[in-house]
């Protein structure tokens, strides 16, 4: 079986953060920064990590400052030149794309996941594709898309990453119905989209990593055509379990839900604490705080 490389990535960025508001009234929440890097530059790093060439956003209304961030700056880099910053400048080259290689394109209403998805269709054309969402942050040793990448080398299909979690919290994310348990790989059977904990087929639930066939954007555009409402993309891939194979990945690594406050807290401190240059002050702070809040008691 040829399996066909993916080089493209969309990234669902349309979303209105409204757990975020009032501060994503004029900030997209992928421009929000964990210690001094923004959401998305952590998803496009995994991105460039996995082998993707062509970045494709699918945006909205004011996420403009999302786009002047992958913009070159020439002032600023002028005046870094000029003022010996080489450090700085190297810093700022992580921003930049390469010409050609990054697209935005609209959803102009916000439809869903799967309908932001769906808007990406003709610069995916008949190929295989990856979605990231930037909301989630996944730290690991081997970035997750990769070690997914790698996964759907042996199996092609889709692939979804995947990672358990306790009955109560099944409800807000897509789970997946397990037909076969192979370790790292599952062949998955179907998936529900937010099950109560009763009705939950398995502790295994669908994260923001994402390895697509073109068929999920055909059936997308079935539902595109049938369904009011949001449109899910779990749907989409759920209809594939009938017909070709999707596969759930456990990937290895720690996934922080940056779309809700208490997740976005919990990266800032992981990701503080993993910083060489502020541990030491960030880490004996915490310690003072813990102290006194057990004082407090
Ligand atoms: P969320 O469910 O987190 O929604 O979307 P949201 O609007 O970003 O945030 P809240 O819930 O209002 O706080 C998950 C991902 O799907 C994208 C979002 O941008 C995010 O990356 N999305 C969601 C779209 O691109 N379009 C949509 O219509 C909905």
């Amino acid at each position: 079986m040829k399996i066909k490389k993916v080089t493209k990535a969309v990234f669902p960025v349309a979303g209105m953060g409204t757990r975020f508001l009032p501060a994503t009234k004029s900030i997209p929440k992928e421009i929000m920064t964990l210690v001094d890097r923004p959401l998305i530059q952590y998803a496009i790093d995994e991105a460039r990590a996995a082998g993707i060439k062509e970045f494709i956003f699918v945006t909205s209304r004011g996420k403009s400052a999302l786009e002047d961030y992958f913009d070159h700056s020439p002032e600023l880099e002028n005046t870094l030149r000029k003022a010996g910053k080489d450090d700085l400048l190297e810093i700022l080259k992580e921003t930049n794309m390469d010409s050609g290689a990054i697209a935005y394109l609209r959803q102009t209403r916000p439809l869903g996941l799967g309908h932001a998805v769906w808007c990406a269709r003709r610069l995916i054309g008949d190929e295989p594709f990856a979605v990231l969402l930037p909301d989630d942050v996944i730290a690991a040793e081997k970035p997750c898309l990769q070690q997914m990448m790698e996964a759907y080398e042996q199996t092609g299909g889709n692939m979804v990453a995947a990672m358990e979690v306790p009955p109560h919290k099944a409800s807000s994310y897509g789970v997946l119905d397990i037909a076969e348990d192979m370790g790292a790989i599952v062949l998955a059977k179907g998936m529900v989209e937010k099950p109560k904990a009763e009705d939950a087929p398995s502790n295994l639930a669908v994260i923001g990593r994402y390895i697509l066939t073109p068929k999920v954007l055909s059936n997308l555009n079935k539902m595109k055509q049938g369904a009011g409402g949001e449109i899910q993309l779990t749907d989409a891939i759920a209809e594939e379990t009938k017909t070709g194979k999707v596969y759930g990945y456990r990937f290895r690594g720690q996934r922080y839900d940056c779309g809700s406050k208490a997740g976005f807290l919990q990266a800032t401190v992981a990701f503080g604490l993993a910083r060489p240059d502020l541990r030491e002050e960030f880490g004996a702070y915490l310690n003072d705080m813990i102290a006194l809040q057990k004082a407090a008691q």
